[in-house]
């Protein structure tokens, strides 16, 4: 049985209108990832003064961490048009050459999920982002020719969740790659309260404290909690978020005092009951919960490492006595088998 987990990261159409008004516009109103700012302020001035575009840029991280945000705001730094498209959606060579000839000076394109475009497209990027030119073969067979055509400056910032799935040469030739991590719990407390504001609801401190402890480190999931804790505080409470409404409304919710959905809960279930505490490989493990294997891994499971509830081992995941004393399970493990080591 597929479980619905609140922090499944499909999103619904009314959360991606939700989250366009949410969006951070400019780097200062992008909260958090101090460092990573500093050093884009600088390379977006240091280019300014020169009068050049920015180097091409690489953001990696799990879903939900502001990439889509921060290369909509580099665009914006730089005073120029954003142009947005994504690995999957560029199919054949040709529909990045469409996508790069209209191109215009100065432009950033943007490729979100770019450890997914096809090879053969991919190697028709590698002259754009280098040496701006196009080089394809048009024709088949023995009229084939290739041709160049100069493209002008532009800026590709790339995105990916799985920065270890980008070829390493595409990596290399992005001039700056940037981790993007985990926020901690002030900085996700700042980004409830900020939307909050946008959404026109009263949030108390506390209030924003307690969606932020439950949030994965991840605005996101900030965002969509705050919004459910809303949707709970106007009917059973007087409208207002704070730290009560807040946890019952998260309760009714299933998101525990971990952060942890019921799909993060079935994940350690299964784990522990099915497969004895594991070593269990990712793929079977998705199927038991009823989840892509992408998506465990993508968006599940390295919250559930950073907790420290799973370990991976060569052989697979295991699940660690910390999973166990939350989710209130005996280890039914000796620990001379060594599944065990402490998070
Ligand atoms: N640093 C941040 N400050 C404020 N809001 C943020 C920040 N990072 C992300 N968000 C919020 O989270 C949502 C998801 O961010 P997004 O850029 O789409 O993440 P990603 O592309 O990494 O999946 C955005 O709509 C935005 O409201
Ligand atoms: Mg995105």
């Amino acid at each position: 049985m597929r479980e619905e987990g609140l922090l499944a990261t499909a999103q619904s159409q009314e959360e991606i209108e939700v989250e366009i008004g949410l969006r951070p516009r400019r780097l200062d109103e992008f909260i958090g990832q101090e460092a990573l700012k500093e050093r884009l302020s600088i390379l977006i001035e240091a280019a300014g003064s020169r009068d050049e575009s920015v180097d091409h840029l690489l953001f990696s991280g799990p879903p939900g961490l502001g990439k889509t945000s921060l290369a909509a705001i580099v665009a914006a730094e730089m005073g120029a048009v954003f142009r947005s498209t994504s690995g999957p959606a560029l199919e054949r060579p040709g529909d990045l050459a469409a996508v790069i000839t209209n191109l215009e000076h100065g432009d950033v394109l943007f490729i979100d999920e770019i450890h997914r475009l096809p090879r053969q497209v991919e190697e028709v990027l590698y002259p754009a982002m280098e040496d701006g030119q196009l080089d394809i073969v048009v024709g088949k067979g023995p009229s084939a020719r290739s041709i160049k055509i100069d493209l002008p400056a532009f800026t590709l910032v790339g995105a990916t969740t799985r920065v270890g799935r980008v070829a390493p040469p595409l990596r290399d030739r992005f001039g700056y790659v940037a981790r993007l991590d985990y926020y901690d719990a002030e900085d996700l407390a700042a980004i409830v309260e900020r939307s909050a504001r946008l959404l026109g609801t009263s949030a108390t401190e506390d209030g924003c404290r307690a969606i932020a402890k439950r949030s994965r480190g991840t605005p996101r999931i900030a965002n969509r909690l705050l919004r459910r804790v809303r949707d709970y505080a106007s009917v059973r409470a007087e409208g207002v978020v704070d730290a009560t409404t807040a946890d019952k409304a998260l309760e009714v919710f299933e998101v525990d005092s971990a952060g942890l959905d019921k799909v993060d809960r079935a994940i350690l279930v299964a784990i522990i009951e099915k497969f004895g505490g594991g070593p269990v490989g990712l793929s079977t493990l998705a199927i038991a919960v009823g989840e892509d294997t992408e998506t465990v891994e993508d968006a599940y499971e390295p919250f559930l490492i950073l907790e420290g509830m799973i370990q991976r081992t060569p052989r697979g995941r295991v699940a660690t006595r910390r999973a166990y004393t939350h989710l209130g399970l005996e280890s039914r493990h000796r620990p001379e088998e060594g599944l065990f080591s402490e998070p």
